[in-house]
C-alpha cells in the first residue's frame, strides 16, 4: 500500500511492489523441478530392466548405473517430490493461490488463448496473471503429479497398500498409469521450458520473484 502525503501526492517512502511469485511458490518450484528430474531419470533406469514397450532408455540419460542404484535415486527423490508436493498443495489451497491463479478453467477462455497464442497475439504483459491453457496445464500437471504419486505407491507396496493398487486396477495396470504419467510430465516439461525461455521475464519472476 502506498502512504499519500498530506497533499494527497505519493510520497518516496512507498512500499516495494508484491513478488510476482512468492517466495515459497519460487522454493517448492525449483524443488520440485530437481526431484522430478531425479525421479524421470532413474524411473528410465527401473524401466530398462523391465521393460514395458518395445524399447529401453539411452543409459546416457539414465541415473544410477543399475536397477539397483537406480532404485535407491528414485527412493530418495521420492521423499523430496512427495513432502515437497504436499508442502505445495497445502499452501495452495491455504493462501487461496490455486482458486485465485489457476481458477476458474473455462472451454471458451482455453480456446480463445490457443487461437491467440497459435497467431502470436497472447499477451504476456501482466505476469500476475495466467491465461487460460496456462491455468489448463498447470492444473492438469499438478493432477498427473498427484496420479504418479499415487500410482508409484501402488506399485512400490502392493500388498500393503493393495486397496490403493486395486484402484488403479491392479499391479500391472498400475505400471502402465505410472509410464503414462512420466510421459506427461516430460512433454509438459519441454513445452514448459521453451516457453519459460520464449518469455525470459517469467523465468526471472520464478527465480527471483520480479
Ligand atoms: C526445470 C525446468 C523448469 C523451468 C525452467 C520452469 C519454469 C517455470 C516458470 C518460468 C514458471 C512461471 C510461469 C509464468 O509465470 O508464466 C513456472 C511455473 C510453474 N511450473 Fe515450472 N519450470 C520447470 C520445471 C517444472 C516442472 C518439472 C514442473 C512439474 C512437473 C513444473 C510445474 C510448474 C507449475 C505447476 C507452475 C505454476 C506454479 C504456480 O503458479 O503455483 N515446472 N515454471
Amino acid at each position: 500500500m502506498s502512504s499519500l502525503a498530506v497533499n494527497d501526492q505519493p510520497t518516496a517512502t512507498a512500499t516495494p511492489a508484491k513478488a510476482i511469485q512468492p517466495a515459497w511458490v519460487r522454493i517448492v518450484h525449483w524443488v520440485n523441478a530437481v526431484a522430478m528430474i531425479l525421479m524421470i531419470m532413474s524411473g528410465w533406469q527401473i524401466y530398462n530392466a523391465s521393460p514395458l514397450f518395445d524399447f529401453t532408455f539411452s543409459k546416457t540419460i539414465t541415473l544410477g548405473g543399475w536397477l539397483g542404484g537406480a532404485l535407491l535415486w528414485h527412493f530418495a527423490a521420492m521423499w523430496l517430490l512427495m513432502v515437497n508436493g504436499l508442502v505445495y498443495l497445502v499452501l495452495g489451497v491455504a493462501t487461496g493461490r490455486f482458486r485465485k491463479k489457476l481458477l476458474p478453467i473455462t472451454p471458451e477462455g482455453v480456446i480463445a488463448d490457443t487461437r491467440a497464442a497459435l497467431t502470436g497475439k497472447l499477451s504476456h504483459a501482466d505476469l500476475t496473471k495466467y491465461n487460460y491453457v496456462q491455468k489448463l496445464l498447470y492444473a492438469g500437471i499438478i493432477v498427473v503429479g498427484i496420479l504418479i504419486v499415487l500410482s508409484g505407491l501402488a506399485i512400490w507396496k502392493p500388498v500393503q497398500l493393495q486397496y490403493l493398487t486395486a484402484l488403479f486396477g491392479g499391479y500391472e495396470a498400475a505400471r502402465y498409469v505410472h509410464f503414462f504419467c512420466m510421459a506427461a510430465i516430460v512433454a509438459f516439461l519441454v513445452v514448459h521450458v521453451v516457453l519459460a525461455l520464449l518469455v525470459p521475464k517469467s523465468l526471472r519472476a520464478m527465480i527471483i520473484g520480479r
